[in-house]
């Protein structure tokens, strides 16, 4: 029997743009259909001590931080991150309901570990709990859809970017798949009406929970200013205990022109290898918008942003 949990699910209003979606209670997170048979899954999954998890609302800088993540806890390894996929070196654990996962080989690993699995089951959540050895896990759920004791069990890390850029890199990235306006994007971007719905509820989630030990958050705007800066609070954080010159090579090997050289260092999403990268820059959302729209943004972070701490940086 499934278990019960405080998450209800209404039938989305629009899903035309994106496929089939789901209103996901509390929080109004907008997700694909796929989620709805594994939040339960998603909910009780089991967070050990080591795990380090990964969470971020989309287009913050997660396959960087990840990137920064894999090569701090695989120094002597680096050069594997050249070789290999991303996928098959940490748990992207939403391609479950994201993308078609026979797509990738999720399914073939697993059933060489536990023939009887069943895709349905999401391949790659069976594949973190069969994972016997430390687990890098990423996720763009927000914290209210993981399990409440994920803090209390392992370390996460959360980056924030700006809005406006965010939602710019967004853009930036649906337009190379569908047709879209910036007009229509940043409206719909305000209202939620987005993959993982609103961002102050995303950002909120996690700002409310930032003085937990367990937590550890990153602005993408510190990390564009000063890397190894960040570099070394992480690697406090994270107790790897690596020299300057080992955060040195990590810095150098996530870089934005080696990541972008490097299609094994960032997600591959309908065939657009790294259509991430578009400029990797602060600010990158400037002169972009017209300027009615920009003053709308601007207007709507501003009623926003008074709603979370003032200690919330990079929102102007
Ligand atoms: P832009 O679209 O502004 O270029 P995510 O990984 O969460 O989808 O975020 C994608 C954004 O992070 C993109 O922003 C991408 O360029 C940026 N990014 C990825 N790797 C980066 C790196 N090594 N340095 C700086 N920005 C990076």
């Amino acid at each position: 029997m499934e278990e019960k949990i405080p998450i209800t699910f209404e039938d989305a209003e629009d899903s035309s743009r994106y496929g089939e979606m789901v209103l996901v209670k509390p929080g109004d997170t907008l997700l694909p259909i796929g989620y709805r048979r594994l939040a339960s899954t998603f909910y009780n999954f089991e967070y050990r001590n080591d795990d380090i998890c990964l969470i971020t609302y989309p287009k913050s800088g997660t396959n960087w931080t990840a990137q920064i993540l894999w090569g701090m806890t695989h120094i002597n390894e680096l050069q594997r991150a050249t070789t290999q996929s991303v996928e098959s070196r940490l748990f992207i654990l939403d391609n479950d309901f994201l993308h078609d996962v026979s797509e990738k080989d999720y399914m073939e690993r697993l059933r060489a570990k536990r023939p009887e699995a069943r895709e349905e089951d999401g391949p790659v959540l069976q594949l973190a709990a069969l994972e016997k050895g430390r687990r890098l896990l990423w996720s763009h759920l927000p914290f209210n859809l993981h399990n409440p004791n994920i803090l209390d069990k392992c370390k996460v890390v959360y980056v924030m970017r700006h809005p406006k850029d965010n939602m710019f890199s967004r853009y930036m990235h649906f337009i190379k798949i569908e047709q879209a306006t910036i007009q229509y994007m940043a409206e719909n971007f305000m209202t939620g009406n987005v993959t993982y719905g609103s961002y102050w509820h995303h950002v909120n989630e996690a700002w409310k929970r930032r003085d937990h030990p367990n937590l550890h958050i990153m602005f993408y705007e510190d990390m564009k200013a000063d890397i190894m800066a960040e570099l070394k609070k992480l690697s406090q954080f994270l107790g790897t205990s690596l020299t300057e010159e080992q955060l040195k090579r990590v810095a150098e090997l996530t870089s934005f022109n080696n990541m972008k050289d490097h299609p094994t260092m960032v997600v591959n999403i309908q065939g657009l290898q790294g259509s991430f990268l578009h400029k990797g820059e602060v600010g990158s959302s400037k002169g972009q918008l017209p300027p009615e729209l920009d003053a709308q943004m601007d207007a709507w972070i501003k009623d926003n942003a008074l709603r979370v701490d003032p200690a919330f940086r990079y929102l102007s």
